[in-house]
Protein backbone atom coordinates (compact mmCIF):
# COMPACT_ATOMS: atom_id res chain seq x y z
CA UNK A 1 0.00 0.00 0.00
CA UNK A 2 1.16 3.73 -1.08
CA UNK A 3 1.62 6.26 1.79
CA UNK A 4 -2.07 8.28 1.83
CA UNK A 5 -0.63 11.07 0.16
CA UNK A 6 0.29 9.09 -3.43
CA UNK A 7 -3.08 8.79 -5.22
CA UNK A 8 -1.46 5.59 -6.95
CA UNK A 9 2.10 3.89 -8.08
CA UNK A 10 3.05 4.29 -11.21
CA UNK A 11 6.05 2.36 -11.42
CA UNK A 12 7.05 0.11 -8.64
CA UNK A 13 10.60 -1.29 -7.58
CA UNK A 14 10.70 -3.61 -9.52
CA UNK A 15 9.93 -2.44 -12.45
CA UNK A 16 12.60 0.43 -12.10
CA UNK A 17 14.57 -1.93 -11.18
CA UNK A 18 14.40 -4.24 -14.31
CA UNK A 19 14.30 -1.49 -16.84
CA UNK A 20 17.47 -0.07 -15.12
CA UNK A 21 19.42 -3.00 -15.77
CA UNK A 22 18.36 -3.06 -19.74
CA UNK A 23 19.57 0.67 -19.55
CA UNK A 24 22.63 -0.02 -18.31
CA UNK A 25 23.12 -2.44 -21.18
CA UNK A 26 22.08 -0.17 -23.59
CA UNK A 27 24.62 3.03 -21.75
CA UNK A 28 27.36 -0.27 -21.89
CA UNK A 29 27.03 -1.11 -25.58
CA UNK A 30 27.44 2.49 -26.82
CA UNK A 31 30.71 3.34 -24.38
CA UNK A 32 32.66 -0.18 -24.48
CA UNK A 33 34.64 -0.54 -22.03
CA UNK A 34 35.58 3.10 -21.73
CA UNK A 35 35.37 5.80 -18.14
CA UNK A 36 32.33 7.32 -18.27
CA UNK A 37 32.03 10.65 -16.64
CA UNK A 38 28.33 10.63 -15.20
CA UNK A 39 27.38 14.28 -13.98
CA UNK A 40 24.25 13.79 -11.80
CA UNK A 41 21.75 16.51 -11.49
CA UNK A 42 20.90 17.76 -7.85
CA UNK A 43 18.48 16.74 -6.25
CA UNK A 44 16.31 14.90 -8.08
CA UNK A 45 18.75 12.24 -9.78
CA UNK A 46 20.88 11.15 -6.94
CA UNK A 47 18.60 7.52 -6.53
CA UNK A 48 18.44 6.81 -10.26
CA UNK A 49 22.53 7.46 -10.43
CA UNK A 50 23.32 5.60 -7.85
CA UNK A 51 21.46 2.47 -8.95
CA UNK A 52 22.25 3.24 -12.58
CA UNK A 53 26.08 3.42 -11.79
CA UNK A 54 25.80 -0.02 -9.73
CA UNK A 55 24.38 -1.77 -12.50
CA UNK A 56 27.22 -0.32 -15.30
CA UNK A 57 30.43 -2.56 -15.98
CA UNK A 58 32.07 0.77 -16.87
CA UNK A 59 34.64 2.83 -14.80
CA UNK A 60 33.13 6.09 -14.48
CA UNK A 61 33.59 9.14 -12.03
CA UNK A 62 30.77 11.04 -10.97
CA UNK A 63 30.32 14.62 -10.32
CA UNK A 64 27.16 16.60 -9.54
CA UNK A 65 25.26 19.60 -11.82
CA UNK A 66 22.95 22.01 -10.19
CA UNK A 67 20.59 24.14 -12.57
CA UNK A 68 18.27 26.84 -11.31
CA UNK A 69 16.29 28.87 -13.23
CA UNK A 70 15.78 32.36 -12.11
CA UNK A 71 12.92 34.97 -13.03
CA UNK A 72 12.65 38.84 -13.49
CA UNK A 73 9.36 40.15 -13.68
CA UNK A 74 7.33 37.78 -16.05
CA UNK A 75 10.15 36.85 -18.40
CA UNK A 76 11.37 33.33 -17.95
CA UNK A 77 15.32 33.75 -17.55
CA UNK A 78 18.25 32.06 -18.34
CA UNK A 79 18.64 28.80 -16.55
CA UNK A 80 21.70 28.85 -14.43
CA UNK A 81 23.71 25.84 -14.24
CA UNK A 82 26.71 24.90 -11.67
CA UNK A 83 28.93 22.29 -11.69
CA UNK A 84 29.97 21.62 -7.97
CA UNK A 85 33.70 21.97 -7.77
CA UNK A 86 34.49 22.95 -11.11
CA UNK A 87 35.58 19.42 -12.65
CA UNK A 88 37.86 19.24 -15.22
CA UNK A 89 35.72 17.90 -18.13
CA UNK A 90 38.27 18.03 -20.87
CA UNK A 91 38.90 15.07 -22.98
CA UNK A 92 35.75 13.23 -20.42
CA UNK A 93 32.90 10.85 -22.06
CA UNK A 94 29.93 12.67 -19.86
CA UNK A 95 26.92 11.07 -19.38
CA UNK A 96 24.41 13.21 -17.87
CA UNK A 97 22.08 11.95 -15.55
CA UNK A 98 18.86 13.58 -14.91
CA UNK A 99 15.08 12.13 -13.18
CA UNK A 100 12.77 13.22 -15.58
CA UNK A 101 12.46 15.73 -18.47
CA UNK A 102 9.46 17.97 -19.26
CA UNK A 103 9.35 21.28 -21.06
CA UNK A 104 13.39 20.25 -21.75
CA UNK A 105 14.63 23.14 -20.76
CA UNK A 106 16.91 21.98 -18.09
CA UNK A 107 18.21 18.91 -20.59
CA UNK A 108 18.98 21.37 -23.32
CA UNK A 109 20.95 23.88 -21.21
CA UNK A 110 23.01 21.25 -19.26
CA UNK A 111 23.71 19.33 -22.32
CA UNK A 112 25.10 22.99 -23.97
CA UNK A 113 27.13 23.42 -20.24
CA UNK A 114 28.82 20.30 -20.64
CA UNK A 115 29.45 20.43 -24.63
CA UNK A 116 31.70 24.05 -23.54
CA UNK A 117 33.52 22.29 -21.15
CA UNK A 118 35.60 20.62 -23.74
CA UNK A 119 34.12 17.56 -22.81
CA UNK A 120 34.84 14.73 -25.75
CA UNK A 121 31.34 13.69 -25.78
CA UNK A 122 28.22 13.95 -23.65
CA UNK A 123 24.91 12.10 -24.04
CA UNK A 124 22.05 12.19 -21.59
CA UNK A 125 19.75 9.26 -19.93
CA UNK A 126 17.10 10.36 -18.20
CA UNK A 127 14.70 7.96 -16.07
CA UNK A 128 11.45 9.61 -17.13
CA UNK A 129 10.09 11.32 -20.15
CA UNK A 130 6.87 13.20 -19.54
CA UNK A 131 7.18 14.13 -23.54
CA UNK A 132 3.57 15.80 -24.44
CA UNK A 133 5.08 18.57 -22.02
CA UNK A 134 8.18 19.62 -24.14
CA UNK A 135 8.70 22.88 -25.12
CA UNK A 136 12.34 23.07 -26.89
CA UNK A 137 13.72 20.54 -28.86
CA UNK A 138 15.81 17.82 -26.23
CA UNK A 139 15.68 14.41 -26.30
CA UNK A 140 17.75 12.17 -23.90
CA UNK A 141 19.66 9.40 -25.76
CA UNK A 142 18.55 6.55 -23.29
CA UNK A 143 15.25 6.81 -21.94
CA UNK A 144 13.60 4.80 -18.92
CA UNK A 145 9.97 5.34 -19.53
CA UNK A 146 7.83 7.68 -21.16
CA UNK A 147 4.86 9.07 -18.86
CA UNK A 148 2.16 10.86 -18.36
CA UNK A 149 1.74 14.48 -17.49
CA UNK A 150 0.87 14.06 -13.81
CA UNK A 151 2.56 15.54 -11.23
CA UNK A 152 5.24 12.55 -10.10
CA UNK A 153 7.02 11.80 -6.61
CA UNK A 154 9.06 9.67 -5.53
CA UNK A 155 12.97 7.38 -6.53
CA UNK A 156 14.31 10.91 -6.08
CA UNK A 157 11.56 13.34 -7.71
CA UNK A 158 9.94 15.36 -4.67
CA UNK A 159 7.21 18.08 -3.63
CA UNK A 160 8.73 20.25 -1.65
CA UNK A 161 11.68 18.10 -0.40
CA UNK A 162 9.54 15.42 0.66
CA UNK A 163 8.75 12.19 -0.94
CA UNK A 164 12.22 11.57 -2.70
CA UNK A 165 13.24 8.58 -0.63
CA UNK A 166 9.60 6.48 -1.83
CA UNK A 167 11.30 3.15 -3.15
CA UNK A 168 8.81 3.88 -6.61
CA UNK A 169 6.99 6.52 -8.36
CA UNK A 170 3.69 7.39 -7.49
CA UNK A 171 1.16 10.07 -8.51
CA UNK A 172 0.86 12.62 -5.94
CA UNK A 173 -2.71 13.07 -4.83
CA UNK A 174 -4.16 16.65 -5.53
CA UNK A 175 -5.16 17.43 -1.98
CA UNK A 176 -1.52 18.00 -1.03
CA UNK A 177 -1.03 20.66 -3.91
CA UNK A 178 -4.71 22.21 -4.32
CA UNK A 179 -5.31 25.56 -2.63
CA UNK A 180 -7.99 24.56 0.17
CA UNK A 181 -11.62 25.50 -1.08
P1 LIG B 1 12.37 20.85 -17.47
O1 LIG B 1 13.51 21.82 -17.60
O2 LIG B 1 11.04 21.53 -17.58
O3 LIG B 1 12.48 19.67 -18.40
O4 LIG B 1 12.40 20.40 -15.97
C1 LIG B 1 12.81 19.21 -15.51
C2 LIG B 1 12.83 19.30 -13.99
O5 LIG B 1 11.54 19.63 -13.48
C3 LIG B 1 13.17 17.96 -13.40
O6 LIG B 1 14.56 17.83 -13.20
C4 LIG B 1 12.42 17.99 -12.08
O7 LIG B 1 13.22 18.58 -11.08
C5 LIG B 1 11.24 18.88 -12.34
N1 LIG B 1 9.99 18.10 -12.57
C6 LIG B 1 9.31 17.99 -13.74
N2 LIG B 1 8.21 17.23 -13.60
C7 LIG B 1 8.20 16.82 -12.29
C8 LIG B 1 7.30 15.98 -11.53
O8 LIG B 1 6.29 15.43 -12.01
N3 LIG B 1 7.63 15.79 -10.23
C9 LIG B 1 8.72 16.36 -9.65
N4 LIG B 1 9.59 17.14 -10.33
C10 LIG B 1 9.33 17.37 -11.65
MG1 LIG C 1 15.68 17.97 -11.58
Amino acid sequence: MPEPDIERVLLDAEVIRERIRGLAREISATYGEREITAVGVLTGAFVFLADLLRELPNPTRVIFARACSYRDGSRPGELEVELVGRPDLTGRDVLLVEDIVDTGRSLLRLGQVLRDAGSRSVRSVVLLDKRERREVEARADFTGFEVPDEFLVGYGLDYADRYRHLPYVGVLARSVYAEPA
